[in-house]
Order: C-alpha cells, then sequence, then structure tokens
C-alpha cells in the first residue's frame, strides 16, 4: 500500500506529478466553479488556517496582494480571538483534512458575523465543506502520512487559481500570468524528484544547534514551511522566516553550527544574496534554494538544491519539493518515526 516505498510521506511526495495534475484539470480553462453568490460583492480575503495549511494561506493572500487585492492570513486559533471587520471580505478556511478544530471555529465566527465563508479542503463530505457556504476541493487524493505534503502542493495551485478568479472581480490580474505554464507543472515537479543530492545535502547539512530556512515575498511561506517539515519529522529545531528578519534578532544564533537554507524563488535574488553574504560570514554553511537559471545565488552557497525555471508565481511549489525531500532524508538517516511523529495527530481536532 505504500507502493514499494519505506513510508506514506515519501509516496506521497512522488505522487506530486500525478496529484498536482488532477488538482490542474479542466480548472486553467473552465476556472474553479464556485457559485455565483461566492464572488458577489467580494472586496478582500481573509484566509484562516493551521500549520502548513497556513503556509499555502500566506502564499493565497501574498499572490492577491501582488495583484492589488487587499488579503491577509490567519492563523485559525488566533483570528477568533479578536475577529477583524470582516464586511463584504470572502474567510477562507484552507484545511487539508476540513476537520481541524481551530479552522472550524474561525469559520463558524466568521459565519456568526455574517461573512461568505469559502472551504479550501481535500476531503469531500468533511465538515469543513458541509458547513461552508462554498467549497473548493484540492483534489490531491487521501495523503496519509501525518507530514502534510502533496496537500500543500495542491493548496497552493489552488490558492493561484482562486487568488486569479477573485482578482478578475476586484481588480485586473496582469495578462502574464502564470496560467499558461500551468499545465507543464507536473513534469517540473517529476524533474526535481529524483533527490538524490537532496538526500546527500540532508546528512552535510545537519546541524548541531539548529536550521534556519529563510525568504523573501513568495518565498517566506516555503521557508516557513521547509522549517515546519523539517523540525515535525527531524525532531531537529528548525526556524522559518523572512531574509530581512536576520539581523532584527535571529542574526544572534548564527554560527557555523547553524546551516541556513536560503529559498530564491525568482524575485528579489540580490535580498536572497546579501542574507546568504550575512550568515556566510558569521560562519554558516548555505544551501540556495533556487531556480537553476539564478546563477548568482547558485554560486553564492556552498550548495544548491535547484529547479527548473518556470514562472516566479509558480516557482513555490518546486522549491517546496526539495525541501520535503531535504526533511525526508534528514529524518530518514536519524531513524525518526516519519509517517507518524511524536505527539502529533494527522488531524487535529481539539482546540
Ligand atoms: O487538516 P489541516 O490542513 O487543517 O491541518 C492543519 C495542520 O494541523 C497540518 O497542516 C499540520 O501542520 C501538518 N501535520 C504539517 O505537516
Amino acid at each position: 500500500e505504500k507502493g514499494g516505498y519505506d513510508h506514506y510521506m515519501f509516496k506521497e511526495i512522488q505522487e506530486q506529478p500525478v496529484s498536482l495534475a488532477q488538482t490542474i484539470e479542466g480548472r486553467v480553462e473552465d476556472g474553479l466553479d464556485l457559485s455565483p453568490e461566492t464572488l458577489a460583492g467580494v472586496d478582500s480575503v481573509q484566509f484562516v488556517a493551521c500549520g502548513t495549511s497556513y503556509h499555502a494561506a500566506l502564499y493565497g493572500a501574498h499572490q492577491l496582494r501582488s495583484w492589488g487585492v487587499e488579503a491577509t492570513a490567519s492563523l485559525a486559533s488566533e483570528y477568533s480571538v479578536y475577529p477583524p471587520p470582516m464586511e463584504d471580505a470572502l474567510v477562507v478556511g484552507v484545511t487539508q483534512s476540513g476537520e481541524t478544530a481551530d479552522t472550524l471555529d474561525a469559520l463558524s465566527v466568521a459565519g456568526d458575523r455574517g461573512a461568505t465563508r469559502l472551504a479550501v479542503t481535500n476531503v469531500v463530505g468533511s465538515t469543513a465543506a458541509r458547513e461552508s457556504d462554498d467549497t473548493v476541493f484540492i483534489r490531491a487524493g487521501p495523503e496519509i502520512g501525518v507530514a502534510a505534503t502533496k496537500t500543500f502542493s495542491s493548496q497552493v495551485v489552488t490558492l493561484y487559481l482562486l487568488a486569479r478568479e477573485v482578482a478578475s472581480v476586484v481588480t485586473d490580474p496582469p495578462a502574464a500570468a502564470a496560467l499558461d505554464g500551468m499545465d507543464e507543472l507536473p513534469d517540473a515537479v517529476e524533474t526535481v524528484l529524483d533527490g538524490s543530492r537532496a538526500a546527500r545535502l540532508a546528512d552535510e547539512y545537519l546541524g548541531e544547534d539548529g536550521h534556519f530556512f529563510l525568504g523573501r515575498g513568495n518565498g517566506v511561506p516555503v521557508a516557513m514551511e521547509g522549517a515546519l517539515k523539517f523540525k515535525e519529522i527531524t525532531y531537529e529545531h528548525a526556524e522559518g522566516f523572512p531574509a530581512g528578519e536576520l539581523k532584527h534578532g535571529p542574526l544572534a544564533l548564527v554560527t557555523e553550527k547553524t546551516p541556513v537554507f536560503a529559498v530564491c524563488t525568482g524575485r528579489d535574488a540580490g535580498k536572497i544574496e546579501s542574507a546568504i553574504r550575512e550568515v556566510q560570514t558569521r560562519g554558516a554553511p548555505v544551501v540556495a534554494i533556487a531556480p537553476r537559471t539564478m546563477t548568482d545565488i547558485v554560486e553564492v552557497a556552498d550548495d544548491a538544491l535547484t529547479v527548473p525555471a518556470v514562472h516566479p508565481d509558480l516557482t513555490p511549489i518546486l522549491t517546496n519539493v526539495q525541501l520535503q525531500l531535504l526533511a525526508y532524508h534528514a529524518a530518514s538517516s536519524l531513524g525518526r518515526s516519519i509517517d507518524k511523529p511524536r505527539n502529533l495527530a494527522k488531524s487535529v481536532t481539539v482546540e
């Protein structure tokens, strides 16, 4: 049932060309089939989500803002503490399982305040799907490993398509959008899946004092997701944050014992390059995760995990697959319980 692999997580990473093709199928041409009321009168989007789904939500908010649409991503558990004004906002709950208590609670708070709620989920018949005004299924297929992998990729693609639809109602998304390249994405993921380099670097760059994942723009959700995946299954300390925050605190922890993984998604390469130099000066070994065409970044780093050059809006998916492989191989070398990490459950149904 694990398709000949040792772990569901690895199987699910390898499945991504197929799961992404399922997510995309028919939707570039025909859209997400939202009900006509869902976007009526909408002027902004508020995403609510937890964990990996929150990172996908951050990506969605970033994409919408890049097209001039007001959008926020909130951790569901915090959203309910002081709910923001949400008149004319579309509240989008992003939840793989559709059963995460904090996300359901945030959606119910939004419902009580009269907002339109859209669930973006993987599970047909889930509570989020049943209790929201409208639902988009990410169509990734069942995910058994506690660590979310293929569902993150499918969430990101779905939120890109959703952002495009919202932007076409609220503003005008630019003509040079990534839609044309969408159909090539599964093949691009396939080329990343070889993963032998990620396996080697996972051993070489295991830090004694922790691991930092940096990004900028739409690379920030990837850095945060890379760190979450790494800590979740290796039990090693990892932190992911925007590169610009380095000198506001984290730099104090950077030494030769804290490898840095610098995510570059194709924009703002200069800023990532200067962050790389900054941590190298403190002795930290750096792995760049970047399109292979970004030779400046690849050359300045000590090592690199490269990905095919696709539209910069879609590069986050490819760079994230490299970080999935990195986390998997590090956890595998350490002999961890990869599919069921200690203290964690696939679906968190308590607040
Ligand atoms: O089912 P959900 O997407 O609502 O789950 C949210 C988080 O519990 C989940 O993404 C968690 O962070 C993953 N185990 C991370 O790999």
